[in-house]
């Protein structure tokens, strides 16, 4: 992985990303994507192989913004190999996970869909002139299981879930295109398990019987699964530790 995007770079998943891909590759150079670059980790923002460029999923600007950007970091004819959404939403000031159906909100829907799916979707549109380049390109969805469709046993947790389930969905509407027009392409979606993070924080108490991974653990079993795939996984749900979910 020499030239990467990720989106979400200033969360507890992609900071342990970035900081990985930098340190198993000494020739990779990072493009990190989040809302204000200034609150990123200061390992990051010290970087001279990591450039951190604003970007917010519930701004429609963004993606040309960062369109343009990018174009001075990494001229598109040089292209990227990896590009890794993990941006996501699951609790904020206005949004929580709902227990039942009264709780239901559009707004919070609204808001879990921006970041979830749609973010991803358009900024794999932005980022396409990047990806025409003849080498393997890996696009990554940091997805969740909870988005499963028919692992949901559960219910609950609406917006999230089916944000999840639209990110699914438009991984493998990608996964049917992108191969006629950049290919070879690996687009796939990834549950990258249980992890500490300000996303899982609130649910520490009912998390204590699963294994919780550091957020470098994590980073760790996701680049394996990641270097460890080709075209062949465009299309699939992996979980961290490269086996098949359902979708
Ligand atoms: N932690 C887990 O146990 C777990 C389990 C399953 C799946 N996941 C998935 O893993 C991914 C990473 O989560 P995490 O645990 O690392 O959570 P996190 O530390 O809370 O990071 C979330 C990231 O999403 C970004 N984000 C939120 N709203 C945004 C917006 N409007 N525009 C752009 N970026 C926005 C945050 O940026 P700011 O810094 O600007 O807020 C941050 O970079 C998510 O997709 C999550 O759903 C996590």
């Amino acid at each position: 992985m020499k030239r990467v995007v990720i989106a979400g770079a200033s969360g507890a998943i992609g900071a342990a990303l970035v900081q990985a891909i930098l340190d198993q590759d000494p020739e990779s150079r990072v493009v990190g994507l989040c809302r204000d670059p200034a609150r990123a980790p200061a390992t990051l923002r010290d970087s001279d192989r990591v450039t951190l460029l604003p970007w917010d999923a519930m701004d429609n600007d963004s993606p040309a913004a960062v369109t343009d950007a990018l174009a001075t970091v990494i001229p598109a004819n040089e292209g990227i190999d990896t590009l890794v959404y993990a941006a996501g939403l699951l609790h904020s000031d206005a949004v929580f996970p709902e227990k039942r159906l009264e709780e239901l909100s559009a707004d919070a829907m609204m808001q879990a869909f921006a970041v979830n799916a749609t973010g991803f979707g358009l900024l794999v549109r932005a980022l396409l002139p990047w990806l025409r380049h003849r080498q393997l390109k890996r696009i990554a969805a940091v997805s969740a299981k909870v988005g499963s469709i028919t692992d949901n046993r559960l219910g609950g947790w609406y917006a999230y879930r089916s944000s999840k389930a639209a990110l699914n969905m438009l991984v493998r509407t990608l996964a049917v295109e992108l191969p006629r027009r950049c290919k070879p392409v690996a687009c796939l979606a990834l549950h990258p398990g249980t992890t500490e993070s300000a996303l899982s924080e609130p649910f520490r108490q009912s998390l204590a019987q699963l294994k919780v991974h550091s957020p470098e653990q994590t980073a760790d079993h996701l680049l394996a699964v990641l270097r460890d795939v080709g075209s062949e996984a465009n299309g699939r749900f992996l979980s961290w530790d490269g086996s098949e979910l359902p979708w």
